[in-house]
């Protein structure tokens, strides 16, 4: 009876782990760097998507060339879940028009159980940037991917560099984890932010890398459970939550986690920042600890008076609630005199800020100097070491 019974279950069990594997080459793809090889992707994905098995594709070694923005869809598939290995890179055209006006280079849409693992993402982004930056009038760019209405989600191992635009979103989106991804793109190139995340919940960032030339990452309206851990972000922005605020009617962002992260260089640390503007957004719940900030302008910063050019903002208010928020052992050195710079709104105070462990020092040249703190419209506690003296 036993032994039926193990029987049986090795069987159940086999059937479960039954796979299927696709290599994009047998479908034409070629490692060349300038055959194109969207097609082949595209079909490889569709084999993959029409499985009733769980299925691998693999696109080995190689560079391959995906000339056009390409959506992998999921609403049809009866797979139950898709691996992509990536062993070689993908790139973009080095003509930045091919996806400049396309939302997204690689986008997946409506997918469930996907793991993308390993590989190389090259936007060939920098031409763009240079038409930006040159004051020409430029296409927006790419995001170099983007995962949409998607869930249980798992990109492990990949690098993405260069990107026109943001290098990875994930956007309405639930159980998506990150883990040993590594972006990087000049400094000083406009808008590429690292990851950028909107109305998502149940997201995890963990012992990631982020070199880029805005915020490492970026946390928009509707975002919940946020776990970020073993980051490392600069040169960059910094991980802010915001821009929030810009509509009126706008989804909350609650309960959120940054642990263990180093910031070298940034112009931002930990950031909340939202627009002088009427809006019944929120956010609650965040907890910033265990940060090392080394010559980082402005390590503690939340600002919610922000206006670029003083347009758009009839009040100069905002209308966003920050509450509960803690910073725990933040430790390193500012850029700035200001190392914590709390600008809270005036017509919704910030409440239930906690400083707990912060000790900031203020490097000038090669002196050491006190750093100071600023608070306006905010409200908490403050407790055990603090450097500089809390303004709460
Ligand atoms: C995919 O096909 C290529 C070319 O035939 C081959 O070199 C590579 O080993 C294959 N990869 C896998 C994982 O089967
Ligand atoms: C997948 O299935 C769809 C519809 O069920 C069909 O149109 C398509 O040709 C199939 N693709 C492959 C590669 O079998
Ligand atoms: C907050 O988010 C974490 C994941 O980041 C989750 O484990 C936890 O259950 C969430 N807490 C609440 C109250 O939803
Ligand atoms: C500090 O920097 C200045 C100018 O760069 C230099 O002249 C001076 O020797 C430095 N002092 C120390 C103690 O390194």
């Amino acid at each position: 009876m036993k032994s039926l019974f193990l029987v049986v279950i090795a069987i159940l069990s086999s059937a479960a782990a039954a796979k299927v594997t696709y290599n994009v080459t047998s479908f034409g793809a070629k490692g060349d760097g300038n055959t194109d090889s969207t097609k082949a992707f595209l079909s490889a994905w569709s084999s993959a998507c029409n499985s009733t098995k769980s299925a691998t594709i693999y696109i080995p070694t190689g560079t391959f060339l995906l000339a056009t923005a390409i959506t992998f869809a999921g609403e049809r598939c009866m797979s139950s879940a898709i691996t992509i290995r990536i062993y070689g890179t993908l790139v973009a055209s080095s003509e930045y028009n091919a996806i400049a006006n396309s939302g997204d280079w690689i986008r997946f849409h409506r997918v469930n159980h996907v793991t993308i693992s390993g590989g190389t993402l090259d936007a060939k982004g920098a031409s763009l940037w240079s038409c930006k930056t040159s004051g020409k009038s430029c296409p927006k760019g790419t995001t170099s991917l983007g995962i949409y209405n998607s869930q249980n989600i798992v990109i492990s191992g990949l690098k993405s560099v260069n990107s026109q635009m943001f290098h990875i979103l994930i956007d309405a989106c639930t159980n998506v984890k990150l883990q040993g991804v590594s972006i990087s793109a000049s400094g000083v190139s406009p808008n590429t932010d690292g990851i950028h995340l909107i109305s998502s919940t149940g997201v995890t960032i963990l012992n990631s890398k982020i070199a880029t030339g805005d915020d490492c990452i970026s946390i928009g309206p509707g975002n919940t459970n946020l776990w970020i851990e073993k980051v490392a972000c600069g040169p960059g922005h910094g991980i802010s939550i915001g821009s929030l605020g810009w509509q009126l009617e706008e989804p909350g962002v609650q309960n959120i986690t940054v642990s263990t992260v180093t910031f070298r260089g940034t112009e931002n640390g930990v950031r909340i920042k939202t627009w002088a503007r009427p809006s019944h957004g929120f956010v609650t719940g965040v907890v910033f600890q265990h940060v090392t900030m080394v010559n980082v302008q402005n390590p503690i910063l939340i600002e919610q008076k922000y206006c670029p050019e003083g347009n758009n903002c009839p009040n100069q208010v905002s209308g966003v609630k920050i509450k509960d928020v803690v910073y725990e052992d933040i430790h390193g050195t500012s850029a700035s005199q200001v190392a914590v710079k709390l600008d809270c709104s005036e017509g919704n105070p910030c409440s239930g800020i906690r400083l707990q462990d912060v000790n900031l020092n203020y490097i000038r040249g090669n002196q050491t100097q006190p750093a100071v703190s600023s608070c306006a419209y905010a409200a908490g506690t403050a407790s055990g070491v603090l450097h500089p003296t809390s303004c709460l």
